[in-house]
């Protein structure tokens, strides 16, 4: 039986060695596999006489059970152990400064036209848009501004040459859009009412003034319906400027004004204060100018198609470049279009910062 007790002794041994998994189970195949050292063993009984056969028997048994404890018993230390060199190998430190930020901002006006469409979106408007290089008839005419009107003065336009006809013939000139209202026309005049449009886009005007630049941003709104009536239009409004300043209680009024696609028409102020030179949006008995609004002049239903004993309409308009100045508390117009990196950085925004009604509009 010497040679039983050294098996069980070799194989323990073979077992207590085996540096990893692989060579634990290389270990299991030589002592318990079909062609291993017990297995070969045990066939050898059939040679024996009974009783040594019961006894030899009775001891690979043991030997078998000893060995396949062992093992067992091994390859569970060694899972256990690759487990805690792997938690500590995969430790997260909570603690260290999250990932950098990408190195890109989103410019302010981008992010104000977000904020806007936003809100708007959000009472039912789809956004439209509408060519840079307008027609007269689009960009003035048809808004009820006709050739000898004194509003085309004030729009500084930037004419272009109209494309030569076929004979030579100079072209109608063509001017870069002045403001956003001619969406209004082309809306119009592609489908049948109602609408309810946003109009986000860029504008030109040749103002020589430096608190302007020749490029700047307008959104324009125009709704139509049968039903549509001033209190829509004051309400749509107030609820807007709420929303974009971000102050429940904000006072919002409209005070008579004059454009010559609405009648009537209002200009829309939002209380604030300019204490110690400080402007300050909210109470305080001041009042700052922040859109143009008014019922969309019949004339310019007409002028679409639109039969306005039927439909009747509201529209608005406003400079993004002042929202976001106001909002944002840029003080230069020009810095806009600066292109200047650190300014940038200062007034851009994180570009996962998306504008949303749940996620907020206001920081
Ligand atoms: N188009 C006007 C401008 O550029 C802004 C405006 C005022 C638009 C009143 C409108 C409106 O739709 O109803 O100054």
């Amino acid at each position: 039986m010497e040679s039983i007790d050294q098996l069980r002794e070799e194989l323990l041994a073979a077992v207590e060695q085996a540096a990893d998994l692989a060579a634990l189970d290389e270990v299991r195949v030589k002592a318990l596999g079909k062609k291993g050292r017990i297995t070969a063993e045990m066939k050898g009984l059939g040679a024996l006489d009974p009783d040594q056969r019961k006894a030899t028997g009775q001891a690979l048994n043991l030997v078998k059970d000893a060995v396949a404890r062992a093992i067992e018993g091994r390859k569970s230390a060694m899972e256990a152990a690759q487990l805690d060199a792997q938690l500590a190998a995969e430790t997260l430190d909570v603690t260290l400064p999250v990932e950098s930020q990408p190195q890109g901002r989103i410019h302010p006006i981008s992010q104000v036209i977000d904020e806007i469409l936003v809100i708007l979106g959000d009472m039912g408007f789809r956004v439209a848009e509408g060519p840079d290089v307008e027609d007269d008839w689009h960009n003035f005419t048809a808004l009820n501004i006709p050739p000898d009107h004194p509003a085309r003065q004030e729009h500084d336009t930037f004419y272009l040459p109209g494309a030569a006809g076929a004979d030579g013939s100079p072209g109608e000139r063509r001017v870069l859009r002045t403001h956003t209202s001619p969406v209004q026309i082309r809306t119009m005049q592609a489908g049948g009412p109602p609408f309810r449009v946003i109009v986000p886009g860029r504008t030109y005007r040749s103002d020589p003034d430096a608190t302007h630049s020749p490029m700047f941003h307008q959104v324009e709104g125009l709704l139509v319906d049968e039903q549509t009536h001033m209190g829509h239009l004051k309400g749509c409004l107030e609820d807007f400027c709420r929303a974009f300043f971000g102050m429940d209680d904000l006072p919002v009024r409209f005070r008579p004004s004059y454009f010559p696609f609405t009648e009537p028409s209002a200009e829309v102020d939002i209380g604030c204060t300019r204490e110690g030179g400080q402007l300050r949006i909210g109470h305080g008995g001041d009042w700052l100018e922040v859109l143009g609004a008014g019922m969309v002049n019949p004339n310019v239903l007409k002028n679409c198609g639109v039969d306005p004993e039927n439909y009747q309409g509201f529209a608005f308009g406003m400079g993004v470049e002042r929202m976001a100045m106001l909002k944002y508390g840029v003080p230069d117009l020009r810095t806009f279009f600066e292109s200047d990196l650190r300014w940038l950085r200062h007034y851009g925004f994180a570009s996962l910062d998306m504008p949303s009604l749940t996620g907020g509009l206001n920081r």
